[in-house]
Protein backbone atom coordinates (compact mmCIF):
# COMPACT_ATOMS: atom_id res chain seq x y z
CA UNK A 1 0.00 0.00 0.00
CA UNK A 2 2.85 2.43 0.86
CA UNK A 3 4.95 1.49 -1.87
CA UNK A 4 1.74 2.51 -4.05
CA UNK A 5 1.07 5.78 -2.44
CA UNK A 6 4.44 6.89 -3.32
CA UNK A 7 3.60 6.01 -7.12
CA UNK A 8 0.83 7.53 -6.98
CA UNK A 9 1.43 10.94 -5.47
CA UNK A 10 3.91 12.05 -7.98
CA UNK A 11 1.31 11.37 -10.60
CA UNK A 12 -1.80 13.11 -9.22
CA UNK A 13 0.59 16.00 -8.34
CA UNK A 14 1.54 16.49 -11.88
CA UNK A 15 -1.77 16.43 -12.98
CA UNK A 16 -2.99 19.19 -10.71
CA UNK A 17 -0.41 21.54 -11.10
CA UNK A 18 -0.82 20.88 -15.06
CA UNK A 19 -4.66 21.35 -14.02
CA UNK A 20 -4.62 24.40 -12.60
CA UNK A 21 -2.44 26.25 -15.48
CA UNK A 22 -4.35 27.62 -17.59
CA UNK A 23 -3.79 26.36 -20.98
CA UNK A 24 -2.07 28.33 -23.37
CA UNK A 25 -3.86 28.48 -26.85
CA UNK A 26 -3.04 25.89 -29.23
CA UNK A 27 -0.09 27.46 -31.15
CA UNK A 28 -0.38 27.19 -34.86
CA UNK A 29 2.45 25.23 -36.31
CA UNK A 30 4.26 26.49 -39.42
CA UNK A 31 2.93 24.30 -41.89
CA UNK A 32 5.74 22.02 -43.16
CA UNK A 33 7.76 23.32 -46.31
CA UNK A 34 6.74 26.48 -45.41
CA UNK A 35 10.34 28.13 -43.97
CA UNK A 36 12.06 25.73 -47.33
CA UNK A 37 9.41 27.74 -49.48
CA UNK A 38 10.44 31.08 -47.87
CA UNK A 39 14.30 30.58 -48.51
CA UNK A 40 14.10 29.42 -51.53
CA UNK A 41 12.07 33.13 -52.65
CA UNK A 42 14.67 34.90 -50.35
CA UNK A 43 17.87 33.67 -52.06
CA UNK A 44 16.43 34.52 -55.27
CA UNK A 45 14.82 37.57 -55.64
CA UNK A 46 17.65 39.37 -54.20
CA UNK A 47 20.53 37.42 -56.18
CA UNK A 48 18.11 38.64 -59.67
CA UNK A 49 17.79 41.93 -58.25
CA UNK A 50 21.76 42.13 -57.81
CA UNK A 51 22.28 40.93 -61.48
CA UNK A 52 20.15 43.76 -63.08
CA UNK A 53 22.25 46.57 -60.85
CA UNK A 54 25.38 45.16 -61.91
CA UNK A 55 24.59 45.08 -65.84
CA UNK A 56 23.11 49.06 -65.69
CA UNK A 57 26.17 50.38 -62.94
CA UNK A 58 28.27 48.54 -65.23
CA UNK A 59 26.42 50.05 -68.64
CA UNK A 60 25.04 53.44 -67.51
CA UNK A 61 26.69 54.05 -63.97
CA UNK A 62 24.99 54.64 -61.11
CA UNK A 63 22.66 57.83 -61.98
CA UNK A 64 21.34 55.55 -65.15
CA UNK A 65 20.84 52.83 -62.84
CA UNK A 66 18.95 54.59 -60.07
CA UNK A 67 15.66 54.44 -62.54
CA UNK A 68 16.53 50.75 -63.13
CA UNK A 69 16.25 50.02 -59.50
CA UNK A 70 12.98 52.12 -58.98
CA UNK A 71 10.92 50.17 -61.40
CA UNK A 72 12.98 46.89 -61.18
CA UNK A 73 13.30 46.51 -57.59
CA UNK A 74 9.05 46.99 -56.84
CA UNK A 75 8.49 45.10 -60.34
CA UNK A 76 10.70 41.91 -59.77
CA UNK A 77 8.87 41.24 -55.98
CA UNK A 78 5.62 42.11 -57.41
CA UNK A 79 6.66 39.00 -60.16
CA UNK A 80 7.48 37.13 -56.97
CA UNK A 81 4.42 37.38 -55.67
CA UNK A 82 2.67 36.79 -58.29
CA UNK A 83 4.26 33.61 -59.23
CA UNK A 84 4.82 32.05 -55.29
CA UNK A 85 1.75 33.29 -53.56
CA UNK A 86 4.08 35.00 -51.00
CA UNK A 87 3.69 38.20 -50.17
CA UNK A 88 7.17 39.98 -51.29
CA UNK A 89 8.55 43.29 -50.34
CA UNK A 90 11.58 45.46 -49.37
CA UNK A 91 11.68 47.81 -45.87
CA UNK A 92 14.15 49.70 -44.21
CA UNK A 93 14.36 51.62 -41.02
CA UNK A 94 15.42 54.44 -43.43
CA UNK A 95 13.38 54.22 -46.82
CA UNK A 96 13.76 55.57 -49.54
CA UNK A 97 10.86 54.36 -51.30
CA UNK A 98 7.82 55.78 -49.68
CA UNK A 99 6.39 52.67 -49.36
CA UNK A 100 9.19 51.06 -47.66
CA UNK A 101 8.29 51.53 -43.90
CA UNK A 102 8.32 49.08 -42.01
CA UNK A 103 4.92 47.25 -39.74
CA UNK A 104 5.65 46.76 -36.01
CA UNK A 105 6.70 43.43 -37.24
CA UNK A 106 9.30 44.20 -39.49
CA UNK A 107 10.93 46.99 -37.34
CA UNK A 108 11.31 44.53 -34.57
CA UNK A 109 13.14 42.26 -36.67
CA UNK A 110 15.25 45.41 -38.52
CA UNK A 111 16.10 46.33 -35.17
CA UNK A 112 17.30 43.12 -34.12
CA UNK A 113 19.05 42.54 -37.18
CA UNK A 114 20.91 46.24 -36.42
CA UNK A 115 22.29 45.20 -32.99
CA UNK A 116 23.00 41.60 -34.25
CA UNK A 117 25.25 43.26 -37.24
CA UNK A 118 26.55 46.00 -34.11
CA UNK A 119 27.91 43.05 -32.52
CA UNK A 120 29.66 41.54 -35.37
CA UNK A 121 27.16 39.10 -36.75
CA UNK A 122 27.76 38.96 -40.89
CA UNK A 123 24.72 40.59 -42.48
CA UNK A 124 24.46 38.14 -45.23
CA UNK A 125 23.80 34.75 -42.13
CA UNK A 126 20.72 36.85 -40.66
CA UNK A 127 17.28 35.72 -41.43
CA UNK A 128 14.03 35.29 -39.24
CA UNK A 129 10.51 33.72 -39.14
CA UNK A 130 7.79 33.59 -37.16
CA UNK A 131 3.80 32.37 -37.36
CA UNK A 132 1.84 35.36 -36.08
CA UNK A 133 -1.92 35.89 -35.72
CA UNK A 134 -3.37 39.26 -37.33
CA UNK A 135 -6.58 39.99 -37.12
CA UNK A 136 -7.52 36.85 -36.11
CA UNK A 137 -5.98 34.97 -39.36
CA UNK A 138 -2.29 33.17 -38.44
CA UNK A 139 0.33 34.06 -41.16
CA UNK A 140 3.99 32.88 -41.67
CA UNK A 141 6.30 35.42 -41.43
CA UNK A 142 9.99 35.58 -42.85
CA UNK A 143 12.65 38.12 -43.12
CA UNK A 144 16.40 38.12 -44.63
CA UNK A 145 18.71 40.57 -43.78
CA UNK A 146 20.40 42.58 -47.40
CA UNK A 147 23.40 43.95 -45.82
CA UNK A 148 25.20 46.88 -47.42
CA UNK A 149 27.86 45.74 -50.17
CA UNK A 150 30.37 47.81 -51.92
CA UNK A 151 28.52 48.40 -54.83
CA UNK A 152 25.62 49.84 -52.86
CA UNK A 153 27.15 52.89 -51.29
CA UNK A 154 27.40 54.27 -55.06
CA UNK A 155 23.41 54.73 -54.10
CA UNK A 156 23.19 54.34 -50.29
CA UNK A 157 26.47 55.77 -49.19
CA UNK A 158 27.43 59.21 -46.90
CA UNK A 159 26.09 62.23 -49.31
CA UNK A 160 29.53 63.90 -49.02
CA UNK A 161 30.64 60.62 -51.30
CA UNK A 162 27.76 60.40 -53.57
CA UNK A 163 28.61 61.71 -57.06
CA UNK A 164 26.76 64.78 -58.28
CA UNK A 165 24.41 63.33 -60.80
CA UNK A 166 23.57 60.52 -58.43
CA UNK A 167 22.42 63.06 -55.51
CA UNK A 168 20.56 65.14 -58.20
CA UNK A 169 18.37 62.49 -59.32
CA UNK A 170 18.18 61.15 -55.64
CA UNK A 171 16.66 64.68 -54.86
CA UNK A 172 13.94 64.86 -57.73
CA UNK A 173 13.15 61.25 -57.64
CA UNK A 174 12.92 60.54 -53.30
CA UNK A 175 12.59 63.94 -51.63
CA UNK A 176 12.13 62.49 -48.75
CA UNK A 177 15.14 60.04 -48.84
CA UNK A 178 16.21 59.18 -45.81
CA UNK A 179 18.56 55.41 -47.34
CA UNK A 180 21.94 57.28 -47.73
CA UNK A 181 24.65 57.12 -44.91
CA UNK A 182 25.53 53.53 -45.28
CA UNK A 183 28.98 51.96 -45.17
CA UNK A 184 29.75 47.76 -45.78
CA UNK A 185 28.71 45.65 -43.54
CA UNK A 186 25.65 48.09 -42.38
CA UNK A 187 22.25 46.43 -42.70
CA UNK A 188 20.21 48.17 -45.35
CA UNK A 189 16.66 46.84 -45.06
CA UNK A 190 15.47 43.15 -45.48
CA UNK A 191 13.32 41.12 -48.04
CA UNK A 192 9.70 40.41 -46.06
CA UNK A 193 7.77 37.18 -47.43
CA UNK A 194 4.26 36.75 -45.02
CA UNK A 195 1.94 34.41 -46.37
CA UNK A 196 -1.41 32.79 -44.58
CA UNK A 197 -1.47 29.63 -43.09
C1 LIG B 1 21.88 52.68 -58.72
C2 LIG B 1 21.56 53.10 -57.39
C3 LIG B 1 21.34 52.02 -56.35
C4 LIG B 1 22.22 51.04 -55.97
C5 LIG B 1 23.61 50.76 -56.51
C6 LIG B 1 21.56 50.32 -54.89
N1 LIG B 1 20.32 50.85 -54.64
FE1 LIG B 1 19.01 50.27 -53.21
N2 LIG B 1 17.67 51.60 -53.85
C7 LIG B 1 17.87 52.47 -54.91
C8 LIG B 1 16.62 53.13 -55.22
C9 LIG B 1 16.40 54.15 -56.32
C10 LIG B 1 15.68 52.63 -54.30
C11 LIG B 1 14.21 53.00 -54.19
C12 LIG B 1 13.38 52.14 -55.12
C13 LIG B 1 13.08 50.81 -54.58
O1 LIG B 1 12.15 50.65 -53.82
O2 LIG B 1 13.82 49.86 -54.94
C14 LIG B 1 16.37 51.66 -53.46
C15 LIG B 1 15.77 50.96 -52.45
C16 LIG B 1 16.38 49.97 -51.72
C17 LIG B 1 15.72 49.19 -50.70
C18 LIG B 1 14.24 49.25 -50.31
C19 LIG B 1 13.99 49.99 -49.04
C20 LIG B 1 14.09 51.49 -49.26
O3 LIG B 1 15.01 52.07 -48.70
O4 LIG B 1 13.24 52.05 -49.97
C21 LIG B 1 16.67 48.34 -50.20
C22 LIG B 1 16.47 47.32 -49.08
C23 LIG B 1 17.87 48.57 -50.93
N3 LIG B 1 17.68 49.58 -51.85
C24 LIG B 1 19.04 47.87 -50.74
C25 LIG B 1 20.13 47.97 -51.58
C26 LIG B 1 21.29 47.10 -51.47
C27 LIG B 1 21.49 46.04 -50.41
C28 LIG B 1 22.14 47.46 -52.48
C29 LIG B 1 23.44 46.82 -52.86
C30 LIG B 1 23.40 45.39 -53.13
C31 LIG B 1 21.52 48.57 -53.19
N4 LIG B 1 20.31 48.83 -52.62
C32 LIG B 1 22.10 49.22 -54.25
C33 LIG B 1 19.04 52.69 -55.58
C34 LIG B 1 20.15 51.89 -55.51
Amino acid sequence: MKQMVSRVLPVLAVLLVAGCAAPPPAPVAAPPGYLDEARGIAAMVPANLLQVLTAELERGGPAGAIEVCRDKAPEMARAASARTGWNVRRASLRNRNPKGVPDAWERAVLERFDAQAAAGASGATLETHQVVTEDGKPYFRYAKALPTQALCVQCHGDPATLGTAVKARLQALYPDDRATGYAPGQIRGALFLKKPI
